[in-house]
């Protein structure tokens, strides 16, 4: 019998990736393919949803040839994404009609700021989970509609889109929403995503007609709401598309909620913190939409079909990877796999604290005008002391949603399962036991965010069977135990809240 596999595709913030599990849940293809990271002004980021989809047909194709598996030995396909990322597309010609607006993305602050004024903050918060805030797809959306010109992107017709949008010729969706649409020709999102649009009302489980009319956006435009792992799937690929075959689409979930679900973090209490471009530090709270009062979102975790929404708890850190990324980007380190020598190197910062509030501060600070800030340089600061600060500063992040998700829970946290590309340092994995003061633990799959997407479209096709059985694939890499004196962390914790106010209201428009 020929072997079958489940597949996923991963488009997350710098790239997309398609890997393919076996039922033991390893691994045995990835392809992955960066793209453009386009910043227009100041505070905006965008990207290219053609090359978005080319780069995802391209991984899929090469990770299948890689290891040589057919199209028809895949069982399902499930998706996972870069959340809150917006697009419109015309439904037509199925082109965009402008570069997505990336979740980093700031040029909606200032709408932000007149929901405050008008003491929309509450009743939003109260409705979608959410904190106000640019990060999420509503005020995007309501950007797009308002100034998207479709002439300037030679992307489709020039007439209205707004009246467009009301008939539903043109449609908006998530990357999610994106891809599904691309492979199978539907337009859905699952329940994990639609809860980061600040449109979807996470109690009532439906679209919210007054979050609507607020930003302009017509229900014509929007995709059904799934669950995340849906028996009567998504939609299939197209057998005269490009894969060639007729592969079912079948579970999808954004990136934190499936790397939270890939965790197997299926009960309350079980905490996941994924170190990718950001952090995100996600809570189960099972079907209780537990409502934060230390500045944490209440988010949808998961839904299987027939089954109630899990909710969570969620610590979102804008920056963390991308910090490295940048230490890069200056020309202070080659590689990131250099960060932990250079640090190592010397005893500590001197000082040296680093904020890279590069688009604003998210949880539990909420600040979209704080602005990168380094403090406590003296004449005798060296690279190594900022590329130690910079670590740290992923490490005390961390700390500050750890500590509102205590607060919050009333749960003490033992220990965190971590997952996402900067864990492969065993140095910041150290440093974060060593500040939070608990143990953290590395899977052996630290791919987990593309691993939750498969289990979510395994589950629904009956490739795995059940709950139990993805928990007895979950193997431990390393654990890391705390090995610094509470007293030297707290010490090193406690300028950190000053570092942060320093950060603060620096952006002007
Ligand atoms: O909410 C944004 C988050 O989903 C982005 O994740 O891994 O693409 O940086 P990542």
């Amino acid at each position: 019998m020929t072997d079958t596999y489940v597949g996923a595709v991963d488009q997350g913030t710098t790239g997309t990736r398609f890997m393919v599990f076996d039922h033991a849940g390893q691994v045995v293809a990835n392809a992955y393919e960066k793209h453009e990271q386009i910043y227009p002004e100041p505070g905006w980021v965008e990207h290219d949803p053609m090359e978005i989809w080319e780069n995802t047909k391209s991984v899929i194709t090469t990770a299948l040839g890689q290891a040589d598996i057919g199209p028809d030995q895949l069982e399902a396909i499930g998706v996972t994404n870069q959340r809150e990322t917006t697009l419109l597309w015309d439904a037509d010609s199925g082109k965009p009609v402008h570069n997505a607006l990336v979740w980093q993305d700031r040029r909606t602050t200032n709408r932000i700021e007149a929901l405050e004024e008008d003491g929309l903050v509450g009743p939003i918060r109260h409705k979608t989970g959410l904190e106000a805030d640019a990060y999420f797809s509503a005020t995007k959306a309501e950007w797009l509609l308002e100034n998207a010109d479709p002439i300037k992107m030679e992307r489709t017709r020039p007439d209205d889109i707004q009246d467009r949008a009301e008939r539903g010729d043109v449609l908006f969706g998530t990357i999610d929403t994106w891809i599904i649409y691309n492979l199978t020709g539907n337009h859905i999102t699952d329940v994990s995503n639609a809860s980061r649009t600040m449109l979807y009302n996470i109690h009532d489980l439906d679209w919210d007609d007054e979050l609507l009319e607020e930003f302009d956006i017509p229900r014509a435009m929007l995709p059904e709401v799934r669950p995340s792992s849906d028996e009567n799937t998504y939609g299939s690929t197209n057998p005269d598309g490009f894969l060639e075959a007729e592969v079912p689409v079948a579970g999808a979930l954004g990136d934190q909620q499936a790397a939270l679900f890939g965790q197997t973090c299926f009960d309350p209490g079980e905490a996941k913190n994924t170190y990718g471009t950001g952090s995100f530090f996600l809570m189960n709270t099972g079907d209780e939409a537990v409502e934060s009062e230390h500045g944490l979102l209440t988010t949808i975790g998961f839904q299987r079909s027939g089954e109630p929404v899990q909710y969570a708890l969620e610590g979102s850190i804008f920056i963390t990877g991308a910090a490295i990324e940048w230490l890069e980007d200056m020309s202070l380190i080659d590689d990131p796999a250099e960060t932990a020598e250079l640090a190592r190197s010397v005893n500590s910062t001197d000082g040296v604290y680093v904020v890279p509030a590069f688009t604003g501060l998210g949880a539990p600070h909420w600040d979209q005008r704080a602005r990168g800030t380094i403090v406590g340089m003296t004449r005798g600061t060296r690279r190594e002391h900022v590329v130690r600060a910079t670590l740290e500063s992923i490490a005390y992040q961390t700390r500050d949603v750890a500590e509102a998700m205590e607060a919050d829970s009333g749960i003490e946290m033992q220990s965190l399962k971590v997952d996402g590309g900067a864990v492969k340092n065993n140095f910041l994995c150290q440093l974060q036991s060593d500040i939070i003061g608990s143990e953290i633990i590395r899977p052996v799959v630290d791919e987990t965010t593309a691993l939750g997407a498969a289990y979510a479209a395994g589950l629904a096709v009956g490739y795995w069977n059940d709950l139990d059985e993805l928990q007895h694939n979950w193997q431990v890499d390393r654990e890391f135990t705390p090995q610094m004196d509470d007293k030297h962390a707290d010490a090193m914790y406690s300028r950190w809240g000053d570092a942060i106010d320093r950060s603060r209201g620096w952006a002007i428009d």
